[in-house]
């Protein structure tokens, strides 16, 4: 699932082409008709579906949609892969440790928009990304694998941004795996 840029979703399907993710990237769902992440998923050959938010009446009714699209493919795993809607009960109860979320700071800290810059404002030394299964508390939920990044002097939101990135398409494939151990007993 993803909004906008995408590279978090690029990342996991180079992770399962190249390695080192044994898994396939079936289907990317996207609210936003514009966003580069549907763009990405045509050049990578990956079957795209859009449920546009601002045509539905309410989250619930697009969380239905959204939920019905992953039933209709029979995914293992569903990754919110910079997905900027609030997601609903809907969603959640229909794939128990099932969806994951990616998180641009150390959880519990800076949930919420703008984690980048609140981390800045914060004054913090070390910020970073959390990829965490998807709880009913938004940004919340068991982590499964977390990624330190230094604020640097001079560090603005989009130089720390930038690096948080690069360790989020590191760890995201990670988490897939650990989310894909624990729902089938082993770990
Ligand atoms: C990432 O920073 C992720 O942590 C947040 O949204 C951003 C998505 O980036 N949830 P991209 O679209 O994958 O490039």
């Amino acid at each position: 699932m993803a909004s906008g840029e995408g590279s978090n979703f690029e990342a996991l399907v180079a992770a399962c082409r190249r390695g080192p993710l044994e898994a396939e990237v079936v289907q990317l769902v996207v609210n936003n008709p514009s966003c580069a992440a549907r763009s990405r998923a045509e050049r990578l050959g990956v079957p795209c579906r859009l449920v546009d938010h601002r045509l539905l009446t309410d989250r619930q009714e697009l969380d239905r949609q959204v939920s019905a699209l992953f039933s209709g493919v029979g995914v293992d795993l569903i990754v919110m892969a910079g997905w900027m809607r609030i997601v609903t009960p809907q969603l959640i109860q229909a794939f128990p440790g099932r969806l994951l979320n990616i998180h641009p700071s150390l959880l519990p800290s800076f949930r919420g928009i703008d984690a980048v810059g609140q981390a800045l404002a914060a004054g913090v030394q070390l910020s970073g990304c959390t990829a965490h299964l998807v709880v009913e508390e938004v940004d919340a939920g068991p982590i499964l694998v977390q990624a330190a990044v230094p604020v640097l002097p001079g560090d603005d939101r989009a130089s720390l941004a930038e690096r948080i990135h690069l360790q989020e398409h590191r760890i995201l494939p990670l988490a897939v795996a650990l989310a894909a151990q624990r729902l089938h007993g082993k770990t």
